[in-house]
């Protein structure tokens, strides 16, 4: 069976994952294509032989749509998951699932009400080799209890655009949710502390920001949001147990020694960072639509979750620093919870 998908928003990462369902994921068709540029939306459904379609409605009614693939910008999410669950078709959202805790909960419960689950969050990192070579050292026992995770979350630069609620809404929310699942914990409160600015920032941004959270077992962790480093695309995690520790690999590079010096490559962007932890994303969902089964990646929960706590982390940020408590629902037991 071929999984013909629908994709509503075709942008940066839009195209992206349009090349990686094309190219690299095998059992899957792009067939349908929508975006509010309609010259937009036209050009890349002609560049991969799908048919542009003038509304998301449109597309997620079409008989020829078996899956939707949401990309367009973080606000509309809600809508389209939502439209895809009434129609009762499998839905991969990007992160975030919705720009508010209320409409997350609104999907939450329309997929709830539907019975099984529909929805698959765009949080790739539970995908990247590193961090599932450090869930099974966690889950193996061989370090102990965790007690302490160290992270840092570097970028070399943004634009103007980019403003310092965004450090805990764009950037730290990848940490979030990465680490809700490594440790199989959820994340109580968040703390953000402002050092001395970088001189290398639009006057407007803070930044680095260094974010504390704790989990319900008690564990602390501590991360460093700097996304004008200048030096490349850094991505750190360190957990500390009761018998050791466990530190994710960096990307493999050549090391090089010449003319005195040592030395290794660093990467630039996150599209190179995370491009095997995409593909392996977007793989094992097309299996589960292909199985008929229920995703196995981020729920619908997950992204309730990490907007829960990224909200905490910006009020936190805007209080001068105060500890926020994350005002999150009980988790139902139709996400593994027991309520
Ligand atoms: P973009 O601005 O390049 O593309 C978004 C596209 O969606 C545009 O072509 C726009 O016209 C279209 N669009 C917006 N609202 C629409 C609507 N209601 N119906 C149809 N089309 C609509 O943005 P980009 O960078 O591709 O980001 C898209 C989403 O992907 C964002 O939510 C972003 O947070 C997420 N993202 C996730 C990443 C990750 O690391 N998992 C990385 C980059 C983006």
């Amino acid at each position: 069976m071929t999984v013909r998908v629908g994709v509503i928003g075709a942008g940066m990462i839009g195209q992206d994952h349009i090349r990686r369902l094309t190219d690299v994921v095998t059992g899957a068709r792009v067939t349908a294509v929508t975006d509010l540029d309609a010259a937009r939306a036209a050009e890349v459904a002609a560049s991969v032989g799908a048919t542009a379609y003038p509304t998301s409605a449109d597309l997620i009614a079409s008989p020829d749509v078996d899956a939707v693939l949401v990309t367009s910008w973080g606000p509309t999410h809600a809508e389209h998951v939502l439209g895809a669950i009434a129609a009762g078709k499998p839905v991969f959202c990007e992160k975030p699932l919705a720009t508010t805790a209320e409409d997350c909960l609104r999907v939450v419960e329309a997929e709830r009400a539907y019975g099984r689950r529909l929805v698959q969050v765009g949080f790739m990192r539970r995908f990247d080799a590193g961090y599932r070579q450090m869930k099974q050292v966690l889950a193996s026992g061989s370090i102990g209890t965790p007690l302490i995770v160290h992270c840092a979350h570097r970028n070399p630069t943004v634009g103007d655009t980019y403003h310092s609620a965004m450090a805990a809404q764009d950037t730290a929310v990848h940490e979030i949710d990465v680490l809700r699942w490594l440790l199989d914990d959820e994340i109580v409160s968040a703390q953000v502390i402002t050092p001395r600015a970088t001189s290398k920032r639009f006057a407007h941004l803070k930044d680095p920001q260094i974010m504390y959270f704790e989990t319900a077992n008690g564990v602390r962790i501590d991360l460093e949001v700097f996304v004008n480093c200048q030096y490349g695309y850094d991505i750190q995690c360190e957990t500390v147990g009761e018998d050791g520790l466990v530190r994710l690999p960096d990307p493999a590079a050549a090391h090089v020694r010449t003319a005195g010096q040592h030395s290794s490559a660093v990467l630039q962007d996150w599209k190179a960072r995370f491009a095997d932890a995409f593909d392996t994303e977007f793989r094992e969902w097309i299996a589960s639509v292909t199985a008929g089964a229920e995703p196995t990646g981020p729920s619908a929960w997950d992204g309730y979750a990490a907007t829960v706590i990224s909200d905490a982390a910006v009020r936190s940020l805007e209080s001068d620093g105060t500890v926020v408590t994350a005002d999150m629902k009980p988790r139902p037991t139709f996400y593994g919870g027991t309520a």
